[in-house]
This record gives C-alpha cells, structure tokens and sequence, in this order.
C-alpha cells in the first residue's frame, strides 16, 4: 500500500507535533528516596563482604538470615493441605476470625471494649495500612482539630501519611539527647500546649526509633493530660511481643486507655512479630463509646477500603489467624517470639560490653536500656556517613540501629567501626 506524498507529510508533521508537545508530567518534581528502604538497596548494591545492613527493622537471624518463624510454616502447611481453600474475595473488612483475634490480641480478651462489644475491626495492608485508613478516616470524619501530632524523632512515615491526608502535622517531644531517654516534661507540656482535640500518634511499644518507652507512670500522666485536653490517641503498635517478649505486657498503655473510657485507633502490624513483612497483614483496631457507633464507624471503613484496595489480601492474614484461634500454635508462637525478642537483646549486651572493652568515649548504657527492635545510638549523621563510607556499614541517618541486623559474627567489626567514627569524626 502506497501514500500519496501529501499525506505521508501529513503523518511526518503530526508526529512531529506529537513529540514537541510538553508533557503533561513536565511539573512533577523527583521526590528523596525513601530514607529506609533505599539503605537496604545501597547494601545490597554493596560487594564488600564486610558489610552489614542495620538500616530496616527486619528481623535476622544469628547467620544474619531472614527468619521464617517455624509457627508460621506449621500454618503454612495447614493451609496448603486444606482442600477447601479457593481464592475468593475475603469480605471487606476481611474475615471477623482473623480481625475479632487481632482486637483480642492487643486489647486483651477481658477488655471492657470487647465485653461491652464497643470496637471494631478492619484487615489493613500491615501497619503502614492501618495508619493511612486511621488517617483517611480521621481526616473525613474527626472534625475537632486538624492537628496531629508525632513524636521527635519518629518513624518517618507518620508524617508522609498524616500530611498526605491534609493533616497539619507537628512535632512533640520526646527525645532528651542529654539523658538518651524520654522527654517527658516536653511531651506533656506539647500535650498541654496543643489545641483541643489534636490527634496523637503513640507509638504503643517499643518506640520507632528511640527503644525507650514510657514507664507505666509516665503513660498515666499522659493519659490524665490527654484526657484535660481531649486528645485523641492513635495508639501505632508495630512491635508487640518484641519490646518485652510478653504480648501482655506490651499491650499494656493500650489496655490502660481503654481501660480509661477513651475512644481510640489502635494500628497493628504482623510484620515483625509474625516475620510477615511481605504479606502485608495488618489490622486496624477501633473502640468507639458504643456498639452501635462501632458498627457506623466500620461502615465507613468498609467504604473507604473498598475505594482503595477493595478487599485485603488473604495469604498473611489466613496465617495469623491461624495461629492466633489456636491455643497449641499460638503457644508456640509465643516461643517463636521469645527467640526473636532474646536474640536482640543479647545483641544489645555484645555491642556494648564491646564498646565499654574498647574504652569507646561517652556513655552507652543506652544501647542496653532501649527495648525492642532499634537502638537509638545518639551516633551524629557525620558519623554515620563514615560509617557507610569507610565501613560498609548502613544505618539511618538519625543513628538509629537496628539490632536484628547485628550478630555475633559482626559485632567486634561493628563496634570498633563505631570506636573509630566517635573518636574521629565530628
Ligand atoms: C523500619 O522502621 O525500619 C520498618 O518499620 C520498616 C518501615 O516500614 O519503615
């Protein structure tokens, strides 16, 4: 087939107006790399084979392996030989089984909210998932403030997920560099300082980046301020059983609000307790003052999830409910968790009783004192920067460590990299 040449000009012309024409995307600006994520990218790049990678909170084992927890492939079996298994929609919300087990899991299977039946659950896509529905929600339906509030430092999602929703999102303190531990007076007087109503995200244990919580007597106070001011607490819990290694335990500032007649979010994760990172199981626990708020407010949910992801997906969650229904397997979880929660802190004991052998300046007691994944070293970005450069050793900027990355085979290296950096670079 042949063109006549005025066409065929016709053709080169538009196509030359095609390619000339600006491009819709022309505004859109490069955003940073995620500061987490792009670490584990950088390491993996990385071919020397000193290397180490305690930048993500993800677990490892002592041969600095992920950790399949052996409950988890027990469950994995179970699923697999259920010939009555498909791969249907779950429901919206997706499965009461697996939602009515997280709520009881973090609020506790006594829980006024549970026996008075006044919460909710909803499956979340982990607990990045959980925040950003909380949020979501929040932002369309909580109309007191549009304030909320996330501690300094925190894990750097809170504020992309708070922002992005159209809260006007600030700071409470809550790191004292002097004393490596809490700043309680500052985080009460920013509670006292806030508008009524404001939203606070608290990290319900195992503070993400810090390692320090507040004592049970702190969270009283914080409880009788928020409750001054009206507050609302948007418990993140992405780390129960880590902190302590007793589930019970680490649900205690919950269990403690609820306890106190607050309304409150609670967002869970299954990505370190369960070694489901990928899986992406979470959930979203919700006590409202009544059952039949409870069921409007999780009708909106329904709504919101099934704009955004339709329905959650199955496989992580059929594996935590599995395991949480059933009282051998959720024994033996316990077990699991015990392993994980023990290794770190005997990392945390081999790092500084090599930085004390090595005489390393400054105090680091710290590092022992912090409870659950992370260690937050007090380590400035220049040293940091040394530490990836010279050493091969990849952590965030804000000098937080995460002990799942350290073993006993890294941990001399480690430390006298740590030595080098703080007597050398300032
Ligand atoms: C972390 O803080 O390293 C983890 O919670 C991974 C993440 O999602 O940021």
């Amino acid at each position: 087939m042949s063109h006549s040449p005025s066409k065929r000009l016709n053709q080169i012309n538009q196509h030359i107006n095609m390619t000339n024409t600006v491009s819709v995307f022309q505004e859109v600006p490069q955003a940073p790399p995620d500061a987490i994520f792009n670490l584990t990218n950088q390491y993996k790049a990385d071919k020397d084979p000193k290397k180490i990678n305690i930048g993500v909170g993800a677990f490892r084992t002592d041969e600095l392996k992920p950790y399949v927890l052996p409950v988890v492939k027990k469950a994995e079996a179970i699923l697999f030989n259920d010939e009555t298994l498909d791969h249907e929609y779950q429901p919206i919300a997706g499965q009461k089984s697996y939602t009515n087990a997280a709520v009881k899991l973090i609020l506790g299977k006594d829980s006024p909210a549970i026996t008075e039946n006044r919460y909710a659950g909803v499956q979340t896509i982990s607990g990045t998932g959980a925040n950003h529905t909380g949020a979501l929600f929040l932002s369309l339906f909580y109309n007191k403030s549009k304030k909320c509030y996330i501690s300094n430092p925190t894990w750097a999602n809170h504020r992309n997920i708070f922002s992005l929703v159209g809260f006007e999102v600030e700071n409470y303190a809550y790191w004292n560099p002097e004393t490596r531990g809490l700043d309680y007076e500052g985080l009460i007087q920013s509670m006292r300082d806030a508008p009524e109503g404001s939203i606070y995200v608290l990290h319900a244990c195992a503070h993400n980046p810090t390692g320090v919580d507040p004592t049970r007597e702190q969270w009283k106070g914080i409880a009788k301020v928020m409750r001054e001011k009206n507050l609302f607490p948007f418990f993140d819990c992405a780390y129960q059983g880590f902190a302590s290694g007793d589930l019970d335990n680490d649900a205690w500032a919950v269990r403690y609000f609820v306890e106190q007649g607050f309304e409150l979010f609670v967002c869970q994760s299954f990505a370190k307790n369960f070694g489901l990172y990928g899986e992406r199981a979470g959930n979203l626990t919700i006590v409202t003052k009544s059952t039949e708020e409870a069921q409007r407010v999780l009708s909106q949910f329904e709504k919101l999830q099934r704009s955004e992801i339709s329905n959650p997906p199955a496989f992580g969650s059929r594996i935590v409910d599995i395991v949480l229904n059933d009282a051998a397997l959720y024994k033996e979880w316990t077990e699991n968790l015990k392993y994980m929660s023990t290794r770190i802190i005997e990392m945390r004991k081999a790092l500084y009783n090599n930085l004390i052998q090595l005489g390393t300046p400054g105090t680091w007691n710290h590092i022992t004192d912090q409870i659950g994944m992370f260690s937050f070293t007090g380590l400035k970005a220049s040293q940091v920067k040394v530490l990836k450069e010279k050493y091969h050793i990849y952590m965030t900027e804000n000098g937080r460590i995460s002990m799942a990355g350290v073993s006993t085979t890294n941990v001399d290296y480690l430390a006298k990299a740590i030595d080098d950096v703080v007597r050398n670079v300032n």
